[in-house]
């Protein structure tokens, strides 16, 4: 043995401790980032995100689907009009339960507005809407009511008015509106472009 063997063997480049260095993100990985980020957004809109594709509003599961039930007592038109009242259209002011909000939105629950027997006068409200001071129940209301002549058929607004006639949870009770009759109103009124006002509506005679 030559006394070189007893030497410690020199550390050589390559068996040296592994050192962290720093070496640049490559491109292809950025892009390949980029790529997957944007295919997961594509795939999470197709999806419905977090929503069922298949419920929409104003329902918010299968279950509130399958719970649903016609408005008791009154098929048809109350039907649609449940569906019109929610679309939403009303359901935006006079909410799900028609109480409205205090001071803003007056209530359509026992509303001699309502149900009036002859749905002259309501039929007006909801084709041209309604403004200024509306004394009712006791409140002050003085906002307005958006007119929906241009935005639902005549069908749609004697389903709507129906539903809310006929809501046996409200306690409204009064008989249902036929397209025929808002037909008949719209044509009388054609070419009027502004909302009522409560004292106008009350020079309305209902059956008219
Ligand atoms: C933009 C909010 C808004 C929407 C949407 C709306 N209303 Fe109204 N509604 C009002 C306001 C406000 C009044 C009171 C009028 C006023 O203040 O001048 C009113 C009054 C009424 C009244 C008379 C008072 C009462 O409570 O009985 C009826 C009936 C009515 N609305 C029915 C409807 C129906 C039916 C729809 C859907 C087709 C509808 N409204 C949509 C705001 C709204």
């Amino acid at each position: 043995m030559s006394p070189e063997t007893n030497q410690p063997i020199p550390l050589s480049a390559d068996t040296a401790e592994p050192k962290a260095g720093q070496v640049a993100v490559p491109v292809w990985l950025i892009v390949l980032l980029f790529l997957i980020l944007y295919w997961g957004a594509i795939h999470f809109d197709r999806e419905g995100g977090w929503f069922n594709e298949q419920v929409y509003a104003p329902y918010h599961s299968f279950q509130e689907v399958e719970a649903w039930q016609p408005v008791s007592g009154a098929p048809g038109l109350a039907q649609l009009g449940k569906l019109v009242y929610n679309k939403p259209t009303c359901v935006a002011c006079h909410q799900a339960d028609g109480k409205g909000t205090a001071g803003q939105f007056p209530s359509l629950i026992q509303s001699e507005w309502v149900q009036e027997p002859e749905p002259g006068r309501i039929i007006r409200a909801v084709l041209y809407g309604i403004s200024g001071p509306f004394p009712f129940k006791g409140q002050n209301f003085n906002g307005s009511m958006v007119p929906w002549k241009d935005s639902l058929t005549d069908e749609e607004i004697a389903a709507v008015l129906t539903y809310v006639r006929q809501n046996a949870e409200w306690g409204n009770k009064a008989p249902e509106v036929k397209p025929d009759r808002v037909k008949a109103v719209r044509e009388k009124t054609k070419g009027r472009n502004q909302p009522y006002s409560q004292e106008e509506l009350l020079k309305v005679s209902p059956a008219d």
